[in-house]
């Protein structure tokens, strides 16, 4: 199957992207230079994001997953209703954790992650996203880093899906929505 077909046209480029993550890694290395950082990504978006944000980030780090699920498979609007698929393997107490997202659509899903989080004493619970539909907001929610603001379509590719597909694309891409 092509991508070409659900393409209208590409978003961010490869180029484009990479250079903002070498940003964001540097960033970060500055920001919790000399703190026990644990990068926690959400399964199943962010892998793309986090393997790329991790390899310029130079200062130690711990990574874990997990996986929360609020989107029916060929759903396009969240159901609001936020499910745990997968937690964390160990606890985070005194952890400075920094959840690793792919994109915030209504920020019901991170809202829960937050309230679900900050019961377990991390040291600081912070987010960052490589996109952020800042239109789409419904819930109020802190975001820390943020690779590119976009506007309000569907977007694919770069560890984002379409139907569970097309993860692998190095771009991220809008949906032709005729196609679909
Ligand atoms: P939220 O809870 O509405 O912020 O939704 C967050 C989740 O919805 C993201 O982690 C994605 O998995 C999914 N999502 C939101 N917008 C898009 C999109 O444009 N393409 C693919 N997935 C999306
Ligand atoms: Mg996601």
């Amino acid at each position: 199957m092509d991508a070409s077909k659900y393409l209208d046209r590409v978003l961010l480029n490869e180029e484009k992207l990479q250079a903002r993550i070498a940003d964001l890694g540097a960033e970060i290395s500055r920001d919790y230079a000399g703190t026990e950082l644990m990068l926690l990504c959400v399964l199943k978006g962010g892998v793309l994001f986090l393997t790329d944000l991790m390899r310029h980030i130079s200062i130690p780090h711990e990574i874990d997953f997990m996986a929360v699920s609020s989107y029916g498979s060929g759903v396009r609007e969240t159901t609001g209703v936020v499910r745990i698929v997968k937690d964390l393997d160990g606890p985070i107490e005194n952890k400075h954790i920094l959840i690793v997202e792919d994109i915030i659509d209504s920020g019901v899903t991170l809202s829960y992650l937050l309230q679900l989080l900050s019961p377990r004493n991390p040291a600081s619970l912070k987010i960052c996203t490589l996109l952020n539909k800042w239109e789409r907001r419904t819930v109020d929610i802190p975001v820390d880093y943020v690779g590119f603001d976009i506007p309000d379509e569907f977007v694919f590719g770069y560890g984002l899906d379409l139907d569970e597909k097309f993860r692998n694309l190095p771009y991220v891409g809008v949906v032709n929505q005729s196609n679909l």
